[in-house]
């Protein structure tokens, strides 16, 4: 097994191990994607890239982080996506598409104008959460949703599923990672409900397998479904791992594929301990004790290094953000480095 051994996930060959990591773009208007989504997520296809996973994909307009978010919640943004997962697969690699909720952190500027909550003059919009506790001192007081609010996001899930499909994503991936909704339900430092989804690992997890088997109803049987979580919280009483390998397993039954291994978000302030590959351990326990595919994800930058995760059993796949941004060709360059020849697009075949 190599970074360029491919992998089956149900129906889908994913041509090496190299996947292209959910990242936002908050370039969108009304959450439409335009040219920028095309090039951006098209120009990685052609890098190579097994699998393009779209950046976090509103199931709402409250469930954005912000106005910039991208969606699925209504049909103009199905329709513009479907140009974009065509050039992708025209590519050979597989259109994913990351959707989301973000909870008590939406309603917040794009990242070069601050990152923070929403000012009254910059069109605010209310938040919910599982309890009305706001991200930090300075972020929106979300309202914790009552039974109707929390049947709504499930709902909002399953119809945006429904909608991925028609706009041609092969491969969903569900966000339940870095903070948002669903980890603000998983997380005692986020959720202080006393109803059925609070409390008990089982009623905090309760949100969250409830949006898997709606997303999982409405996903064909021959596609993939994967989930992204935050493995810790990097805090005292919060999230933990042995919590995340309890999750992947029940997960697993419910017919996730893999597991994508990230952490924090969902507190602020905390100190996470960077290093180079400082979450591959993460994903390497849970596919141990869960028995369940993951990625790996994080300070993961060099060939050998991505390679190294593969071979060492760590992973099944390594997830690329920010080196791909550096080089979307990061996938070619990491084959020509390992002395693996892949195919280059004919346009290209040249330069290879
Ligand atoms: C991200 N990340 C991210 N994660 C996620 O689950 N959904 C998202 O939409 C985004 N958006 C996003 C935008 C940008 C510009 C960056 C750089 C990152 C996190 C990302 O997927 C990845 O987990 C981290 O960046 C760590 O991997 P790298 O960058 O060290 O390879």
């Amino acid at each position: 097994m190599n970074l360029y051994t491919p992998l089956t996930q149900r129906s889908l060959e994913l041509r090496n191990r190299l996947v292209i990591a959910p990242m936002c773009q908050y370039s969108a208007v009304d959450g439409m994607p335009d040219h920028w989504h095309l090039v951006h997520l098209g120009s990685r296809a052609v890098g190579g890239a097994a699998l393009v996973i779209a950046e976090a994909t509103a199931v709402s307009a409250e469930g954005r982080i912000s106005p910039g978010d991208v969606g699925l919640w209504n049909e103009q943004q199905l329709a513009a996506w479907q140009p974009i997962t065509r050039f992708i697969a025209a590519q050979g690699a597989i259109p994913g598409v990351q959707l989301a909720h973000a909870g008590r952190k939406a309603s917040a500027q794009r990242p070069w104008e601050g990152g923070r909550a929403l000012a009254a003059n910059e069109g605010p919009w209310p938040t919910v959460a599982p309890s009305a506790l706001p991200f930090n001192h300075d972020w929106h007081v979300p309202a914790a949703l009552d039974e109707q609010g929390i049947a709504k996001v499930i709902a909002d899930f399953r119809v945006a599923t429904r909608r991925a499909l028609a706009a041609g994503f092969k491969l969903i991936e569900i966000h339940g990672a870095h903070g948002y909704l669903l980890h603000q339900f998983l997380s005692p430092l986020s959720n202080h409900r006393t109803d059925a989804y609070g409390g008990s690992f089982k009623n905090r997890t309760r949100l969250m397998r409830e949006v898997i088997v709606a997303v999982r109803e409405e996903w064909p049987q021959h596609l993939p479904l994967w989930l992204r979580i935050s493995a810790t919280d990097w805090a005292e009483g919060g999230w933990d791992i042995e919590q995340s390998v309890q999750l992947a397993k029940a997960v697993k039954s419910l017919g996730v594929d893999l597991v994508d291994v990230s952490s924090g978000g969902v507190i602020a302030g905390v100190k996470i301990p960077l290093a180079p590959g400082y979450q591959v351990p993460f994903a390497a326990r849970i596919r141990r004790d869960a028995d369940i595919a993951t990625g790996a994800v994080g300070l993961i930058t060099e060939s050998t290094q991505a390679a190294r995760i593969i071979d060492d059993g760590a992973a099944d796949v390594v997830l690329v953000a920010r080196e791909s941004l550096r080089d979307p060709y990061f996938p070619r360059r990491a084959a020509q480095e390992l002395g693996v020849n892949i195919e280059a697009p004919e346009q290209y075949q040249r330069a290879w």
